[in-house]
């Protein structure tokens, strides 16, 4: 059996981190023939609900669980991980302006960045989840400016699966048959969920795009574009918690995808450093579609953009260089 990788999750006492280490451990990130060591890291209110979480992957007897790391202390959480999964953060409370949330999450993700530089093992893969993702990745970018811009990401899988998931229940076709979807922008109610490229595989093995078989454009830029934006708060509302088994399912796939290659003829989303593809503003984190192989994406390069799309794109990327600006802000 090959070496156990060693797997950090911050904010791992929280609602996403309880549904993310059973999973990790199980081998949804890396395969069932990967053993791992969790590494996972609270805030010392949540040092006795991380032990418990402790408590309980030790009840849960997982054959690929190496160890288990549980810690308050950011240096000892980011000593040797080769995969870091950032779910910690600081929510945004009631009466609370967004300068003052930002500001929180910018010190924050200041002080992991320069753990993970200093402690993390070499080529560590960064996801990002806490929000606001795009920006708590650039922070984390700009301070650990070591680490390579390619191994930083954030997460916008879980926006588009909700996308493979709402065209899958509109077509009534299993989501195994949906592919590239496409989430552009910013982990936000700007997103632009894209379908012009996206195909559905018929049971005759026929692939066809799914505008054709949808046949509905008011409905594909309409209330399927609002419902993927808003599904996170009707999620809140039906269950009066966050969306965490989806959100711990995505960053699973996102990872694995990265570490292990996307499908032949399939994209994903993924929240990476703009290169100024698709004209959006390079030096912003901005999900575009990727492919990946050999632990690399790269951007899907060469689709059109429609003037309805290219709209949207923009949209997302103003809202992400205000959310630049801000975060710049509470650093001076
Ligand atoms: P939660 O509040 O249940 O858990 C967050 C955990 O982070 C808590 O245990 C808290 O003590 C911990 N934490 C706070 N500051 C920390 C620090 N400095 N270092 C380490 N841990 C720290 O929240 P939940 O539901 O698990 O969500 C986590 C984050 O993920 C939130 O920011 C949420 O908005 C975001 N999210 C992102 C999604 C995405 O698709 N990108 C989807 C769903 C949620």
């Amino acid at each position: 059996a090959s070496e156990p990788v060693r797997v950090l999750v911050t904010g791992a006492a929280g609602q996403i981190g309880y549904a993310l280490v059973p999973m990790i451990a199980r081998g949804v990130l890396l395969g069932s023939n990967q053993p791992v060591i969790l590494h996972m890291l609270d805030i010392p209110p949540a040092a006795e609900s991380l032990n418990g979480v402790k408590m309980e992957l030790v009840d849960a007897a997982f054959p690929l669980l190496k160890g288990v790391v549980a810690t308050t202390d950011v240096v000892e959480a980011c000593t040797g991980v080769n995969i870091a999964i950032m779910v910690g953060g600081f929510p945004r409370k009631e009466g609370m302006e967004r300068k003052d949330v930002m500001s929180k999450n910018v010190s924050i993700y200041k002080a992991q960045a320069s753990a993970l530089e200093k402690h993390a093992a070499a080529n560590c893969k960064v996801l990002v989840v806490a929000n606001p993702a795009n920006t708590n990745a650039l922070i984390l970018k700009e301070f650990a400016p070591s680490i390579p811009e390619k191994n930083i990401s954030c997460l916008t899988r879980l926006d588009h699966n909700r996308a493979l998931g709402q065209i899958s229940e509109r077509l009534n076709v299993q989501v195994s048959e949906v592919k590239n979807v496409i989430i552009w922008g910013n982990h936000s109610s700007t997103q632009y969920p894209d379908v012009n490229h996206a195909t559905v595989k018929l049971p005759s093995g026929e692939e066809k795009s799914v505008r054709e078989l949808v046949a509905d454009d008011a409905w594909l830029n309409g209330e399927f574009i609002s419902t993927v934006q808003q599904r996170g708060a009707a999620i809140i509302k039906a269950r009066k918690l966050s969306s965490a088994l989806s959100a711990a399912s995505a960053a699973c796939d996102h990872i694995r995808d990265w570490v292990l290659g996307t499908p032949e003829g399939t994209w994903v989303s993924m929240g990476v450093y703009s290169d100024g593809s698709y004209n959006v503003p390079a030096g912003l984190m901005y999900s575009f579609p990727v492919t990946c192989r050999n632990g690399e994406w790269s951007i899907v390069q060469g689709l059109s953009i429609d003037e309805y799309s290219r709209k949207k794109l923009d949209l997302t990327a103003e809202e992400l260089t205000e959310e630049k600006a801000l975060a710049y802000s509470c650093l001076s």
